[in-house]
């Protein structure tokens, strides 16, 4: 137990499962007042007692978001904010890749839906208590498979005319580069800061959620690779670092890796794009209203 995090409120979404959950643990046992959220009850209340029995404190709640939703998600930012009066720290954490394509409540791509739209609404909705509790922070995973792609593809940001899981999923963490960069530009002044990192390759639950024998695959891969894959514990560490380190206090709009700022790509640095991506989600999300 350490008190570097005390009096502090952090979220952390997708705290039921791998990294989510171990960043949840760290921040517990550095004193913070953890939330995480969860899609599944069930799953939300067994990763509850497993934090609040690792970091032997009980100051860790569980909260229900299912981030395939737009009102899911409001309805979260609505009950954090009946019950707490603070927050210091957002881990925008929860995501995953889909090999087939499917779409979320409102008729959105999920991968994008989940891994962009979701960090994008959700952190906005709370900016107003960011804001207030500052000096505070948000913290977005997204990977290194943003590497790969050259641009946002916003003539088929849904995926409509073709779809790769992995092209689509490198699309959303690209969108979350974009957005970090976007959001620390925006918040400029406010105290809040916007950083977002690569976790490493970690032996997660990531890739699990497509059944059958992507799943299997998806699992061996990383198993087979466990001499150089990260354990759950060594991926949230970076995630940790840029939530609580006294070290980046003040420090926004970077990409950082094993807790190092890191160059992300060149089309992460694309500030029209940038631009573009945060106005088109603001309308799919209702945040604006679409143009006439
Ligand atoms: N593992 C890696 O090698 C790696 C590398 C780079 C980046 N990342 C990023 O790390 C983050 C965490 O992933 P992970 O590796 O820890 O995978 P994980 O073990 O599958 O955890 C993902 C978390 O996100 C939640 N989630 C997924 N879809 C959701 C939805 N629609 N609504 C609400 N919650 C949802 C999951 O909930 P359920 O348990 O209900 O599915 C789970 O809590 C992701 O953003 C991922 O893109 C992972």
């Amino acid at each position: 137990m350490g008190d570097q995090m005390k009096d502090k409120t952090v979220v952390v979404t997708g705290g039921n499962n791998g990294i989510g959950l171990e960043t949840a643990v760290g921040l517990s046992k550095l004193g913070a007042h953890v939330v995480i959220t969860a899609r599944n009850q069930a799953k939300g209340e067994a990763a509850l007692a497993d934090i609040k029995d690792r970091s032997q404190s009980d100051s860790v709640q569980l909260m229900l978001a299912d981030f395939a939703s737009l009102s899911s998600i409001r309805d979260f930012a609505a009950n954090f904010k009946k019950d707490h009066d603070r927050l210091d720290v957002l881990v925008n954490n929860a995501g995953g890749v889909n090999t087939s394509r499917s779409e979320t409540q409102d008729g959105f791509e999920t991968t994008f839906g989940v891994n962009h739209l979701g960090y994008f609404l959700v952190t906005n909705l709370l900016l107003d208590m960011l804001k207030a509790s500052a000096p505070a922070r948000v913290v977005s995973v997204s990977s290194r498979a943003h590497e790969r792609r050259k641009g946002m593809n916003f003539d088929d940001l849904n995926s409509k005319q073709s779809y790769s899981g992995m092209g689509v999923y490198g699309d959303s963490k690209l969108a979350n580069v974009l957005f970090t960069y976007e959001l620390a530009r925006r918040l400029k002044g406010s105290g809040v800061t916007a950083n977002c990192l690569h976790p490493g390759v970690v032996r997660s639950g990531f890739g699990q959620n497509n059944g059958g024998f992507i799943s299997f695959a998806f699992k061996s891969f990383y198993t087979l690779l466990t001499p150089v894959t990260k354990s759950n514990a060594q991926g949230a560490k970076t995630s940790i670092y840029l939530a609580s380190s006294p070290e980046v206090e003040g420090v926004t709009g970077k990409y950082f890796a094993d807790s190092k700022e890191t160059p992300s790509s060149p089309a992460s640095h694309d500030e029209e794009a940038a631009k573009r991506l945060w106005e088109i989600s603001e309308q799919m999300t209702g945040l604006a209203a679409a143009p006439a």
